[in-house]
């Protein structure tokens, strides 16, 4: 290790996960309601959402931005980050997702903060107008994310956050023969996110790997 930098181990993510704040009933119900819906169980990590939560305070968002509802769980958290009449967008191509997180979504307490757009990804991106989010966060089919990203680059203002998630591949970054078919996409956005110049950016080692962009 260098001479600045600790070894992260499983013991350290252990120790940090047992100092930030921990789900809520309600959505861990979410969770137990979207497996029984036999919606796929992927949601970010607790310190994920956290530490998301903390980056939408710090750049005062208002308007968010995100690609891959699912279930809703992080459209859910990052609207709680939100001051009165703030908004996440969330867009899911899914329609019986969407519903499901519609439905979550108006009997949770940021009821009126979370609105699920139906549609895919990149057609209903095309259509926002430039500097219309403080925030984006990509989540989506990760093949896309090079077109969600110029799209984003667009939307979100400067000073504005870009996030992504899975930046670890579904922890198989580094597998020589990785089972999931997306990691090679995952790898090539990396390299393409590390080097976008509108963007200051940093993978954080939460959950599956978080990219942080601040756009400059
Ligand atoms: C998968 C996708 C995700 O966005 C995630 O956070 C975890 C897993 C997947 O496609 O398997
Ligand atoms: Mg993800």
């Amino acid at each position: 290790m260098s001479e600045t930098s600790t070894l992260v181990t499983a013991e350290h993510f252990k120790y940090v996960a047992e100092r930030t704040a921990r789900e809520d009933p309600f959505l861990a119900d979410l969770k137990q309601a979207a497996r029984d819906a036999g919606i796929p169980p992927i949601w970010i990590a607790p310190e994920q959402a956290s530490f998301m939560q903390i980056l939408l305070r710090l750049a005062r968002a208002r308007e968010v931005i995100e690609v891959g509802t699912l279930a809703g769980y992080s459209a859910i958290a990052m609207a709680r980050a939100l001051p009165e009449g703030g908004r996440v967008r969330t867009i899911e191509i899914d329609t019986a997702r969407a519903e499901f997180a519609r439905k979550w979504a108006a009997r949770s307490d940021v009821a009126g903060r979370v609105e699920v757009i139906q549609g895919a990804g990149r057609e209903v991106l095309q259509k926002l107008p430039a500097d219309s989010a403080d925030a984006a966060f990509l989540d989506a089919d990760k093949k896309s994310y090079p077109f969600y990203l110029e799209d984003c680059l667009r939307i979100v203002r400067r000073g504005g956050l870009i996030m992504v998630d899975n930046a670890f591949a579904f922890g198989q970054l580094f597998d020589p023969q990785p089972s999931d078919p997306d990691v090679p996409a995952v790898r090539s956005f990396n390299d393409l996110m590390s080097r976008v110049p509108e963007l200051q950016s940093i993978i954080v080692p939460l959950g599956d790997g978080l990219w942080v962009g601040v756009k400059k």
